[in-house]
């Protein structure tokens, strides 16, 4: 009883000494003192998973944008549907397309065991591994602001309404990234997210069949073979996002500048008649170092969108499921 005690109260001494931030305030050193080694391990096997397959640095990006899309950066996509419980897996820009927890698994138990205990939240793996992938792929590197926990629920209803699908005008991406208190620019640049990974016949496929006014001649007919006309046919059939898949770079917006922006929602962020974003997609096509730069603080912008802190949340022992 008496070494509960003095263990208990050894732990609220520790615990105040580090890792409790002001509400809703991340900090790039979080890990610093509770477990210097949690970042490295991170990075290290981030970096074998894309040697394994280049395509999971894409995955693992978007996983970050859609884990913070719905109700913020909490961990949220990553909790397994039960019987009993429904997750954001399932939700429809969630099945069949998000891919990397297997990734996150394998860091979760590597860093557990380096830390030597439940320090560092899936929340925050999601987000670092995403920095990893950029910086593994060739893109720039950025602080990541740590100190995420993570949520205890999740919502198949905001995952369906918040996360925006490749059908959506300008208007209505534009309007989806303000209701997150992102800007244009962030539009823009974060959608430079697609430089690199792949998407299914059936997110792009009304693209070559009715847009062919808006979209390269020849790009169309190279893509139809694997993704014919017939709905059904052909639907998980991958083609890159870009010409280089693999490589951050600013081919997706040189992509956009010879409307060959494969979904939608991409092209509609470049209209060529001076209207919406079209300066801004022909300034980043110019200017890979402004690129660079801007990307990374429009990453920290979307990382930042609604963390739990403090004693909100949990930091979970499965990332797949709450404690
Ligand atoms: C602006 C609105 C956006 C829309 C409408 C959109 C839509 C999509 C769609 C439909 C796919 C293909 C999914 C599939 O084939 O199942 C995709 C892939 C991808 N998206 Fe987005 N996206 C958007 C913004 C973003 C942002 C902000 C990021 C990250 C910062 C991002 C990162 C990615 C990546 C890396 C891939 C390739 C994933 C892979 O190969 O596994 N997207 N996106
Ligand atoms: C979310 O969308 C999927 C696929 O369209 C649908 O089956 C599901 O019922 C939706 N969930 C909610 C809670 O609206
Ligand atoms: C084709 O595009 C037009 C306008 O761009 C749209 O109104 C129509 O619903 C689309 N049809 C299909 C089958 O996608």
């Amino acid at each position: 009883m008496a070494s509960l005690s003095f263990l208990s109260s050894y732990l609220i001494l520790l615990f105040a000494s580090f890792g409790v931030l002001a509400k809703g305030q991340l900090d790039p050193c979080f890990y610093d003192k509770v477990c210097p080694q949690a970042l490295p391990t991170i990075k290290s096997i981030v970096e074998d998973a894309i040697k394994q397959e280049a395509r999971m640095g894409a995955s693992l990006l978007r996983l970050h944008f859609h884990d913070c899309f719905v109700n913020g950066c909490d961990g949220s996509i990553l909790l397994d549907d039960t019987p009993t419980f429904t997750g954001e897996k399932n939700a429809a820009p969630n099945m069949n397309s998000v891919r990397g927890f297997e990734v996150i698994d394998r860091i979760k138990s590597a860093v557990d065991s380096v830390c030597g205990g439940y320090v560092v939240s899936c929340a925050d793996i999601v987000a670092v591994a995403a920095r990893d992938s950029v910086v593994a792929l060739g893109g720039p590197s950025y602080k990541v602001q740590l100190g995420r926990r993570d949520a205890r629920t999740a919502s198949q209803a905001a995952a369906n309404n918040s996360i925006p699908a490749p059908t959506f005008d300008f208007s209505r991406l534009l309007s989806n990234f303000e209701s997150h208190g992102l800007s244009m620019q962030d539009l823009v640049l974060l959608s430079g997210a697609h430089t690199l990974g792949f998407a299914r016949c059936t997110t792009f496929r009304d693209r070559l069949y009715n847009e062919s006014c808006t979209l390269d001649a020849s790009l169309a007919s190279s893509l139809k073979s694997s993704c014919p006309l017939q709905s059904g046919v052909g639907d998980n059939n991958l083609s890159p996002l870009d010409s280089t898949p693999a490589k951050f770079d600013t081919v997706y917006y040189d992509w956009l500048l010879q409307r060959k922006g494969l979904l939608h929602s991409d092209q509609q962020l470049y209209k060529g008649d001076g209207s919406g974003s079209d300066g801004l997609v022909k300034y980043y096509s110019q200017n890979a170092g402004a690129f660079w730069e801007d990307f990374g603080s429009a990453m920290l912008r979307m990382g930042a969108l609604s963390p739990l802190t403090g004693s909100d949340g949990e930091i979970r022992m499965n990332c797949r499921t709450v404690n």
